[in-house]
């Protein structure tokens, strides 16, 4: 049994109020669509193919997946958004899967039983059913007194008494790829103005056709996004669902609820994570750290061991065991190594720390490779930009950066070198040399002083 896809995704979504189609509004960072590709896709043997309408150039646009697409020019239902599929699949799948774009949770799992539902009866359409008190607008099964389903009203246009009927059609189905484009043909408008596909339920049953109905029994999968306030529901739904997958591979949330993290983050053993802490992208968060509260984590590698209080960190690396924040600002290219310490204020963009070098209080380091134990006094900053170019600035291992030094780059500050509070530093310094002043000038150690006087007196 060969089996085809089709997902629909050219309603007008007007209840959104939004001038980006529904199907592309991101949820947990992807487009809502791309959810229903995923499933789809692991539960038939050719690739979906999507139907678009509204805003179709948009939505083409921000889908990336391996799909094909059917366009309807016209949103005149569901019933004739599905014929748009046929010069696409006529003839080519036995049996064909039937989702909408709007439903993100549904499972691979539950499309899978439903294929195989169908795959193992002989009439032409099986289809998903949830019990629940909550009608959320969806359409009811009706059934007759033996039990055996002969048709779905929508709400639009249901008697009072169908309204209190609380098995509804999830929306999902599978039907014969060759009696499904006839039957469409069958449809009739409905006093709404359009062709529902629920109608196909009805065309079987008046054909004498056996059509079987697979019960949800997690209600949640069920859950269909129409407007704004279900996006949030569904989203806390699938951030709860990460998180417990979290927790369970031994990361500690101090209250789940407030912390945001993507899908496509890893997190280490023992690490906790404190509220208001945001996860996002290729993350990889090693074990035994401590995070947040108050802490952006994108796009970045963080060892063992590190704790981040308060901090926003974007493309940004750590190794082991280093300690930042509160407010500290990593931007692209930072990369810290071990036992780095960033206290409070400090931003960092494109620049190598080295083992164990401090950066204290109010700093600004840009385009920058600073080596191992350098100490980074407060309020020292990188002059990188000369109003045309971004230029570097390099500090050899165990150098002292007194207070408040600017380093007017390109410059070069060897090893065991000091530069003195205040001092801006617009020319080279040499190993173990101690310039200082505005601008900065080389002036001997008191050690060294101390020798040379000692050899005048010998002399
Ligand atoms: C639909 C079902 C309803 C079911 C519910 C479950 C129909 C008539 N009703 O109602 O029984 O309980 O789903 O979620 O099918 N679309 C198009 N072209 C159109 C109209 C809609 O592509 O002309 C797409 C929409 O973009 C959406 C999907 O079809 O992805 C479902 O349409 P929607 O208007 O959301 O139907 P519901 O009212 O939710
Ligand atoms: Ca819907």
């Amino acid at each position: 049994m060969r089996t085809g896809s089709i997902i629909l995704a050219a309603g007008l979504s007007k209840r959104m109020n939004s001038a980006t189609p529904k199907v592309i509004h991101p949820l947990l960072g992807k487009p809502l669509l791309s959810y229903s590709i995923e499933a789809a896709k692991a539960a038939s043997d050719v690739p979906p193919v999507v139907v678009v309408g509204y805003a179709g150039d948009k939505v083409m646009e921000a889908i990336h997946a391996e799909v094909q697409y059917a366009f309807q020019n016209e949103q005149l239902g569901t019933a004739h958004a599905v014929m748009m599929a046929e010069p696409l699949l006529k003839g080519t799948v036995d049996q064909i899967l039937i989702t909408s774009a709007d439903m993100p949770l549904v499972s691979a799992n539950t499309l899978r039983e439903l294929v195989k539902i169908q795959s193992l009866h002989d009439g032409p359409m099986s289809l998903v059913s949830i019990l629940t008190n909550d009608s959320r607008g969806f359409g009811r099964i009706i059934r007759d007194r033996s039990g055996n389903a002969r048709a779905i009203i929508e709400e639009k246009v249901a008697t009072p008494e169908q309204l209190t009927i609380n098995e509804f059609n999830a929306g999902i189905y599978c039907v014969k790829s060759e009696w499904l484009w006839d039957a469409l043909k069958k449809v009739k408008k409905s006093p709404v103005g359009e062709f529902f596909l629920t109608d196909l339920l009805e065309i079987a049953v008046q054909a004498n056709e056996k059509v079987s109905i697979l019960q949800l029994e997690n209600v949640e999968e069920a859950i269909g996004i129409n407007n704004r306030v279900h996006f949030a529901e569904v989203e806390k739904i699938m951030r709860r669902q990460i998180n417990e997958k979290f927790m369970l591979s031994g990361v500690t949330m101090i209250d789940p609820d407030l912390v945001y993290i993507d899908p496509t983050v890893e997190i280490g053993r023992d690490s906790v994570i404190y509220p208001d802490s945001y996860l996002r992208g290729n993350t990889k968060i090693g074990e035994n750290c401590t995070i947040g509260p108050g802490t952006i984590i994108e796009d970045s590698s963080i060892g063992n061991d590190c704790r981040i209080l308060k901090s926003v960190l974007e493309g940004a690396e750590l190794e082991d065991h280093v300690e930042m924040g509160p407010f500290c600002r990593l931007r692209s290219g930072a990369h810290l190594a071990s036992h780095v310490h960033m206290g409070n204020f400090g931003e960092v963009k494109k620049s190598y720390l080295g083992k164990g070098t401090k950066m204290g209080h109010f700093s600004y380091i840009g385009d920058a490779t600073i080596g191992e134990n350098v100490n980074i006094g407060a309020g020292t900053i990188t002059c990188n930009y000369d109003g045309e170019k971004k230029n570097k600035t390099v500090i050899g291992d165990e150098t002292f950066i007194g207070s408040d030094t600017m380093l007017v780059a390109p410059v070069n500050i060897g090893k065991n070198a000091v530069t003195g509070a205040g001092a801006v530093v617009t020319r080279d310094v040499g190993d173990g040399e101690k310039v200082v002043g505005v601008p900065a000038h080389v002036i001997k150690n008191k050690k060294d002083e101390e020798k040379e006087d000692d050899k005048s007196r010998k002399g």
